[in-house]
C-alpha cells in the first residue's frame, strides 16, 4: 500500500525546517462536507472552535469575532459566510482514528521509529479567513483536502519569530497566539488539494485561506514525531 503522506528523503527533515510534502487525502469520502457535518454533532462542544474568519494577524485571543451562526449553518455556509472553524481531536470518533493511524504509520515508518499519541484536527475556512500568527504544541503535518490556502512557516529556532519568554508562557498553558513581529523571515508555502506542509516545533505560522473558495484540511500530529532529531525547542 502506498503511503498516505509521501516523504522520502523529506523523513529526515521532520522537526528541523518546513517543508511540503504529497499527501493522499484529497477526496476522501470522511472529509466530505456532509460527513463534516455529521462528526460535528457527536464531537463534544469544546472540541468545536469558530469564529469570523476576517482577523488580524496578531489576534489578541479576548478579543476573538463571533458570527452568531451554528456550527451546522458555518459549515453548510462555509462558502459565503466570512468564518473559520476547527474540530479538534477527530480521532475521538473510531472512523477519524483510522484514518490518522493510517497516515501516521507511513510516517513512522519513513522515520523508522514508533509514535507516541496521535491527534486529528480538521480546518474549515471561508474564503479569504485568517488563522492568526501562534505556535501549535507538537510536530505536526497541515494537509490540503480542498480549496486553497497558503501557510506561512516561520524558523523555529529564530528568537526574533518567537521569544523564549513567549514560548515558556504558551509550554506553561497559555493561549496558543503570539504578537507578530516585523524582522522575523516567514517562508509561505501554497496548499492546494493533495499537498501539505510540515510545521516543525516550535515554529510560529499562520495561515491565508485564498480569496476565491473555502477550504477543508486536516491537520496531524503526534508528541514524538521527530523529537528525536529536533534540536532543543528553547
Ligand atoms: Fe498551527
Amino acid at each position: 500500500m502506498s503511503a498516505m503522506v509521501e516523504l522520502g528523503a523529506d523523513a529526515a527533515r521532520i522537526g528541523r525546517e518546513a517543508f511540503a510534502v504529497r499527501h493522499a487525502l484529497r477526496g476522501h469520502e470522511l472529509l466530505a462536507l456532509d460527513r463534516l457535518v455529521e462528526l460535528s454533532r457527536r464531537l463534544p462542544e469544546r472540541a468545536i472552535e469558530y469564529n469570523a474568519g476576517r482577523v488580524p494577524l496578531s489576534l489578541d485571543p479576548a478579543r476573538t469575532p463571533r458570527t452568531g451562526l451554528s456550527v451546522e449553518e458555518t459549515l453548510r455556509r462555509i462558502e459565503d459566510c466570512g468564518s473559520w472553524m476547527v474540530l479538534k481531536n477527530v480521532e475521538a470518533a473510531p472512523e477519524y482514528a483510522a484514518l490518522l493511524s493510517e497516515c501516521l504509520s507511513g510516517v513512522a515508518e519513513a522515520l523508522g521509529e514508533p509514535l507516541g499519541g496521535r491527534a486529528a484536527f480538521i480546518f474549515i475556512s471561508s474564503p479569504d479567513a485568517v488563522t492568526p500568527y501562534h505556535v501549535d504544541p507538537e510536530e505536526n503535518f497541515l494537509l490540503q483536502v480542498r480549496g486553497r490556502k497558503t501557510i506561512h512557516v516561520f524558523d523555529p529556532f529564530d528568537r526574533r519569530a518567537v521569544t523564549e519568554e513567549e514560548l515558556e508562557r504558551f509550554f506553561s498553558g497559555r493561549h496558543p497566539h503570539l504578537a507578530y513581529r516585523d524582522g522575523a523571515i516567514g517562508t509561505p508555502f501554497e496548499l492546494e488539494a493533495g499537498v501539505g506542509g510540515h510545521v516543525p516545533l516550535p515554529a510560529p505560522h499562520w495561515v491565508q485561506n485564498a480569496p476565491e473558495g473555502p477550504s477543508r484540511s486536516a491537520g496531524l500530529s503526534d508528541p514524538a514525531i521527530g523529537a528525536p532529531n529536533a534540536r532543543p525547542p528553547f
